[in-house]
């Protein structure tokens, strides 16, 4: 058999928050899976990824909690190493895109497509911040939804009615920083031309089936067939690879042009590293190499990015002298409990929290034997306890489990020669070897599910031939017969162990060792699967079992808590009872302008400010518990909303003169300070 030569990567998660377990279902688990049966083919194998550090979510998360960018990126960085590790992740190296190595290689492309003619310069009219003096990528534009009214609107995407907002189109679009109405400032930025791309992506995807066939009509209906659109690759930021040109002081590279790049940068570390050959990445990367040394390239995705990995990213390699992808897996993303997660609403259940309480190989089995990969799919923690209970523990536990003990009790743990093989044993260990096939067959084409659910149907063949041949009677009755039957056994539960290393690699390891082998699962051979053991072989006397069963008050517990953390739409709350004209006029609500904000010490959450109420008030001093929304210093110059006939108050010992008005956002929590949309003078009147 060839052995090949393939650098596998999975999609680089973003280094703003931490993974879920629906993450680990579209991308990680798929590529390790395929990995891990490549290396036992003995196929040579880099497998990589790394953190996508760059981009605005995680600059703005940075700024909202008063740390630096990559403050926050390290901290995920830190905690994604260690649950790739625990979820048997196994990737050969894992880097950031935050590293120096990075930035050499992303600025190299850039300037490889620039001198090409691939990139162009284009002015742009944008949103910018006349009070921070700076232009605000989409991100940092808030405004009204002109389609649903949401007042929190990003300036591309309303996140209540999901519609993607054009240019221009948002309502009282304001700087999220400070809250000051944007204005259009023209922006010089930098555009790769995907158009001079456009037939040789669309013969590459027709020809060479890289993609599966709904991903393939679907770039070619949505994109292709209506003019491929060039993409802007710049953005007015401080945080990601600085443009490197003369003129772009101030410009990043947009997150998506070095992600990609990200997948290089780990080979190359990877090279350094653990090849200790400082240009082994090359075979993997530069067209001619590759094609020469015929390597492949495999990217693992989650379905919502094949446009970025399908069409942008080979125009990136195409124009750039790289060779371009070989095959891209995509899949479906997991729900939980027939809902989206998300961490905001509660309904959420993070990755390194699972890997606390649970087996990882049952994240595994889980979400590899729920359906077709293809689609989406669903964790529903009734089910979990199903499919590890019912399916792991016993249809799987079971035969290995009688097979090891009935050799330990009946044969003082040495496993027996097979002799005389009737026509059962016969069409048991031909069952065998079809599943051997049927795996292959499974993970070579990337469907990677029916070789799962074909080891299951298999321990049903397993359980009826034991159950079938009965060696604890046969024993008595006929001990040679019971030797067969075990040894048949031992033989299939040693080829079940090489079988499961892909799918389920930690039970495999458990279950090679309590075999007897004191080397491991991870090092044997995919085709050596049906070896037998060799002469007086022994399995330890002790076997460790392959799963616990979970019980009900752990399930039980798990649903009550996310029933206790939902946050559902809250219900519209009974109308307050009307007022007069002369009510309302009875409330004093000016405009301040803060000129002093600072933290009360001692305190967790109190912001001392000086607020100057104009000629007839003055200047007053009000303390509210702003801190956790916003740092003191970002309160200055805010032209915010004061009732200012509120009876003075003494907070922690400090006069407090006024109420400023501020609004919380039902859902989320968030606090948002009442500020006028144009500079008023201070002591204006609310009317
Ligand atoms: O969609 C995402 O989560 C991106 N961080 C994936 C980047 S993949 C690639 F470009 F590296
Ligand atoms: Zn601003």
């Amino acid at each position: 058999m060839k052995k090949r030569k393939i650098l596998v990567t999975c999609a680089l998660p973003y280094a703003n928050s931490e993974l879920h377990i629906a993450h680990a279902r579209s991308t990680y688990i798929p590529g390790d899976i395929y990995v891990r049966y490549c290396r036992l083919k003995g196929h040579e194998i880099v497998f990589v990824s790394g953190t996508d550090e760059h981009g605005t979510p995680i600059s703005i998360r940075a700024e909202e909690e008063g740390v630096t960018p990559i403050e926050v990126a390290t901290k995920y960085y830190e905690q994604d190493v260690n649950d790739f590790k625990r979820l048997g992740i196994s990737f050969d190296n894992f880097s950031r895109t935050s590293r120096k190595l990075h930035y050499e290689n992303t600025q190299d492309v850039f300037l490889k497509l620039h001198e090409a003619g691939h990139i162009y310069e284009k002015d742009l009219s944008l949103p910018y911040c006349p009070n921070d003096k700076r232009f605000l990528p989409d991100r940092y534009v808030e405004g009204k939804c002109p389609y649903c009214g949401f007042d929190h609107a990003r300036g591309d995407e309303c996140d209540s009615c999901g519609r993607a907002l054009h240019e221009g189109e948002l309502l009282y679009p304001h700087c999220k920083l400070c809250g000051s109405p944007t204005i259009i400032e023209v922006s010089k930025h930098w555009y790769l031309k995907l158009s001079n791309f456009a037939e040789k992506l669309r013969t590459w995807l027709e020809e060479e089936d890289v993609l599966p066939v709904y991903g393939k009509e679907y770039l070619i209906g949505q994109y292709l067939e209506p003019g491929l659109e060039d993409i802007c690759i710049t953005r007015d930021l401080d945080w990601g690879v600085p443009v490197p040109l003369d003129d772009a002081e101030g410009k990043v590279i947009y997150v998506w042009f070095d992600a990609f790049l990200g997948y290089k940068t780990s080979t190359i570390e990877w090279a350094i590293e653990e090849a200790k050959d400082e240009s082994k990445w090359k075979e993997f990367w530069l067209k001619d190499l590759a094609e020469e040394k015929d390597t492949e390239l495999i990217h693992f995705i989650g379905k919502g990015i094949v446009y970025h990995h399908a069409l942008f990213w080979p125009t990136e390699l195409m124009g750039s002298g790289h060779r371009v992808p070989t095959k891209i897996p995509t899949y479906g993303y997991g729900n939980l409990e027939g809902r989206k997660m998300s961490k905001g609403r509660g309904w959420y259940v993070g990755l390194t929290e699972f890997l606390d309480n649970f087996d990882p190989d049952t994240l595994r089995y889980y979400w590899i034997s729920y359906s077709n990969l293809l689609e989406d799919a669903d964790f529903k923690w009734k089910e979990y306890q199903t499919k590890v209970n019912n399916e792991l523990v016993s249809d799987l536990g079971n035969f290995i489990h009688r097979t090891l003990t009935f050799t330990n009790r009946f044969f003082d743990s040495v496993v027996q020669e097979i002799n005389d093989l009737d026509e059962a044993d016969n069409k048991f260990l031909e069952h065998l070897g079809e599943l051997q096939k049927n795996i292959e067959k499974s993970i070579e084409s990337f469907e990677l599910r029916t070789g799962l659910t074909s080891i299951m149907d298999f321990m049903h063949k397993c359980n009826k031939y034991f159950n079938d041949k009965a060696p604890w009677k046969a024993i008595k009755e006929a001990p040679e017969k019971a030797k067969t039957t075990l040894g048949v056994c031992a033989k299939v539960v040693r080829a079940l162990a090489i079988f499961m290393e892909p799918y389920l690699p930690f039970v495999a390891e458990r279950l090679w060792k309590s075999l007897g082998f004191e080397n491991s699962v991870h090092e044997q051979t995919w085709d050596a699967a049906l070896e037998g053991f060799s002469a007086g072989h022994k399995i330890v006397d002790d076997p460790e079992p392959l799963f616990a069963k979970i019980d009900d008050k752990i399930i039980k517990a798990q649903e009550e808590k996310l029933k206790a953390t939902l946050v559902e739409p809250s219900e519209p709350s009974e109308p307050t009872p009307l007022i007069t004209f002369d009510d309302f006029k009875t409330l004093d609500m000016r405009v301040g302008k803060v000129v002093v904000a600072e933290h009360v010490e001692g305190t967790e959450k109190l912001i001392r400010m000086e607020v100057d109420l104009g000629a007839e008030l003055g200047t007053r001093q009000i303390v509210s518990s702003l801190i956790g929304y916003y740092k003191p210093e970002e309160l200055v110059n805010k032209q915010i909303i004061v009732l200012v006939n509120l009876k003075p108050a003494e907070i922690r010992g400090l006069k407090s003169n006024g109420m400023l008005l501020a609004a919380e956002d039902p859902q989320t929590g968030a606090l948002g300070l009442l500020i006028v949309d144009r500079p008023l003078r201070p002591g204006s009147k609310i009317t």
